[in-house]
């Protein structure tokens, strides 16, 4: 089977294929969840492991997909999680490469499922915390499990992963003080802190341009303290910067104040089988539809291309244009 790559409308070649196994999860973090009444999908509007896997396989070796991600919601809070991971982990591109397979999670299972994910051929694990203080840590995610998460850490690091990553949501006058905490941390546990700039995906809607933490204002307090210097930034929305003393490295998302939007070469495939080319979209293709209604994969390749001619330049925040998407965070998958 020949691949050809997949170009947006804007020149930008899509390589990177996001998909939500979940909408549920056992936190209540106050930037993407209510504290209560969440209502989740049906089990059968959620997608099969057989109905993902084709999806990914399409994406992987028609298009010569490089890397996948799993997401949820928390992805861990499906079952028999190892046996998607293990069938992502065969796929092959045309040219016969494997992909990129990581995994963004709240590592509050990880102490549990570290090991047998790596073994089923994941390879980098994101894993998101907050706050290393237990107080605000419960008040943020609404559920008092620090300790789980530094365990799944520790298991994590046992369980030999590529590369470990600590996503920490930076939100003003809530953990606005920690970046240093978080650097000191990362560098003892070897271990890449990524602050990532809050953005206007919470359910609650209570985003507001003066909670959000620009990225530079983070990476300053820490080249205070360690002194960085800042790597060439690739196609990764991460700004990459070494520690001058060459004890690691830290990353900085600043999704708002500085849009990453024209490197972007991802899509996002939703629990429910709904295509999404941006995290901002307010519409979605549904491929769930391509995919029980006996189309063959000629028909679902095509589904994605043309989901893919609508991928817009980039999102608007901050402008008078932009319009919330109506899902919140944890029913698009980080
Ligand atoms: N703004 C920024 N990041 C968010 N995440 C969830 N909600 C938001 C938001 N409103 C992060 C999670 C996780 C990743 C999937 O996205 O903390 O690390
Ligand atoms: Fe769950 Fe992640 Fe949303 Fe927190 S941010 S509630 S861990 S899906």
């Amino acid at each position: 089977m020949s691949s050809a790559p997949l170009i947006d409308p804007f020149g930008r070649r899509v390589r990177d294929l996001r998909i939500s196994v979940t909408d549920r999860c056992n936190f209540r973090c106050d930037y993407c969840m209510p504290a209560e009444g969440m209502k989740w999908l049906p089990r059968d509007q959620v997608l099969t492991f057989e109905e993902i896997a084709r999806v990914a396989a399409v994406c992987v070796g028609r298009f010569g997909f490089e890397g996948i991600r799993i997401t949820g919601g928390e992805p861990t809070v499906r079952a028999h999680l190892p046996v998607l991971v293990g069938m992502l982990a065969e796929l092959r591109t045309a040219e016969g490469q494997p992909v990129d397979l990581a995994m963004t999670t709240n590592g509050a299972t990880l102490a549990l499922l570290a090991e047998d994910l790596r073994r089923a051929g994941l390879r980098r694990l994101n894993i998101s915390c907050d706050s290393l203080r237990e107080d605000r840590f419960a008040a943020m995610t609404r559920r008092n499990q620090l300790g789980r998460v530094l365990e799944g850490i520790q298991a994590a690091k046992a369980a030999g992963y590529d590369q470990l990553k600590l996503n920490v949501v930076t939100v003003r006058g809530v953990n606005d003080d920690e970046a240093v905490d978080f650097a000191t941390f990362g560098r003892e546990q070897g271990v890449q802190p990524r602050f990532i700039e809050f953005m206007p995906l919470d359910a609650g809607g209570t985003w507001d341009r003066s909670k959000v933490v620009p990225a530079s204002e983070t990476v300053a307090a820490i080249d205070a303290v360690y002194p960085l210097q800042a790597l060439p930034q690739g196609s990764a929305p991460a700004q990459r910067y070494r520690y001058r003393d060459g004890r690691g490295e830290v990353g900085a998302i600043a999704s708002v104040t500085q849009p990453f939007c024209g490197s972007c070469d991802r899509i996002r495939l939703t629990a429910e089988g709904q295509l999404r080319t941006c995290l901002f979209s307010t519409t979605e293709h549904d491929l769930r539809a391509v995919l029980r209604d006996g189309s063959d994969d000629d028909r679902l390749a095509g589904a994605i291309a043309a989901a893919v001619g609508t991928k817009w330049a980039g999102h608007s925040i901050g402008r008078s244009t932009f319009v919330r998407p109506l899902r919140g965070m944890s029913q698009i998958g980080g």
